[in-house]
């Protein structure tokens, strides 16, 4: 399965839009705020430019797109003036898959600009803000043009499903999804694998994209344990397996489309990190954090019960992935169950994804 033409955050503003059901990734952006803060103070300490190219990779849509730019423009607006330096001029470079929703962020750009306007962005330099359409484990942006890279909730998917989970034309991880505590150690191997490509090749693109000096921000779902399997790393699949294969057995959908279905994501612990690092070799990482975040962003509670908003996070994430493997009709029967599922979950422990974030360094 290839990411990029199944992978797509839901559309629009509905009630099963990310742009609606993105808590769980905005508590991570203002988690990491500090860390991000502290790159772009530090790059713009050691690099005097007056042009500055910033990129946020895996981007989506909705109110989390333009908040991290927001937030990033007024640091540098803030250590600029702290530094006594004129503001550079900015280029701030939108990237995500090429079926994101760029129309909506582009149609919400007036609004950003008028508000940038009434905070104060006349004292700021210009800033020209690009839609950038790809994938981020290959080349995007022309060499050395990047001072800062920002990614938040992306590099967790992988670029596809890990090669080695058939063998012999069969499905080796069978009635599961994702890494499972009873998965066979090839299973295993095949994600970390997959995981240790991709990352290595994000990294080789941006060494040639980022200057010497450069920042980037990375916050991405991992682990907390060098055991895969631990809940805290792969709980939330595990009971979305159980939700398609209670409708396998109301015959609503197929075991065997289960069985052969398998997610491009990986969340990997530090030490797998530093690894990919170490051998890429163009990136020392100055600060790394890794923090719990509730399975529903620990946001505000409304009516609906915390299974069913875990299992809106998750639609909106997941949706597309799944209606092309099992079709449309069955989503919301799906999601009923996996909420119900979650909710029986919560009530007898407190479940947590495991966020890592890391700022790092580009070198000579
Ligand atoms: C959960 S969203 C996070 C969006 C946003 N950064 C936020 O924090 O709300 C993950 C995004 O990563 C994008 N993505 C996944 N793999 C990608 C890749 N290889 N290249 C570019 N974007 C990718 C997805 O399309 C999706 O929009």
């Amino acid at each position: 399965m290839q990411v990029e033409q199944v992978l797509r955050m839901n559309k629009g503003a509905g009630d099963t839009s990310y742009a609606m059901n993105s808590t769980v990734q905005n508590t991570i952006i203002s988690v990491s705020k500090a860390a991000t803060e502290e790159a772009i103070v530090k790059t713009l300490c050691s690099n005097c430019v007056d042009s500055m190219g910033i990129a946020d990779l895996g981007c989506s849509s909705g109110p989390n797109t333009l908040l991290v730019i927001s937030d990033i423009l007024a640091t540098v607006g803030a250590t600029t003036r702290h530094l006594g330096r004129p503001c550079p001029e900015i280029r701030v470079y939108l990237n995500d898959l090429f079926t994101n929703d760029f129309n909506n962020i582009f149609a919400s750009l007036p609004g950003f600009y008028r508000k940038l306007r009434q905070g104060g962005a006349s004292k700021m330099g210009p800033c020209f803000i690009f839609g950038v359409p790809g994938s981020f484990y290959g080349p995007l942006f022309p060499a050395n043009s990047l001072h800062f890279v920002h990614s938040s909730s992306s590099l967790h998917w992988l670029s596809q499903v890990p090669a080695g989970l058939e063998e012999e034309g069969r499905a080796v991880n069978k009635g599961k999804i994702y890494i499972s505590e009873g998965s066979p150690r090839s299973v295993l191997e095949a994600y970390s694998r997959q995981f240790h490509n991709d990352f290595s090749a994000f990294l080789k693109s941006r060494s040639r994209e980022m200057v010497t000096g450069g920042r980037m921000v990375l916050s991405l779902i991992g682990r907390d344990s060098s055991d895969p399997t631990t809940p805290h790393s792969c709980y939330q699949w595990e009971l979305l397996a159980q939700a398609l294969m209670s409708l396998a057995s109301q015959g609503l959908i197929q075991e065997e489309r289960v069985d052969s279905f398998d997610v491009p994501y990986y969340a990997p612990c530090m030490q797998e990190l530093k690894s990919a690092l170490e051998k890429e070799g163009s990136f020392v990482m100055e600060r790394e954090e890794a923090r719990e975040i509730d399975w529903d962003g620990g946001g505000l509670t409304g009516a609906a019960s915390r299974g069913e908003r875990v299992a809106r996070t998750v639609r909106a994430v997941v949706e597309s992935m799944l209606e092309s493997q099992f079709g449309t009709h069955v989503m919301d029967r799906l999601f009923q169950a996996y909420a119900r599922l979650v909710d029986r979950h919560l009530s007898h422990t407190s479940a947590k994804y495991i966020n890592l974030t890391v700022s790092l360094v580009k070198q000579a």
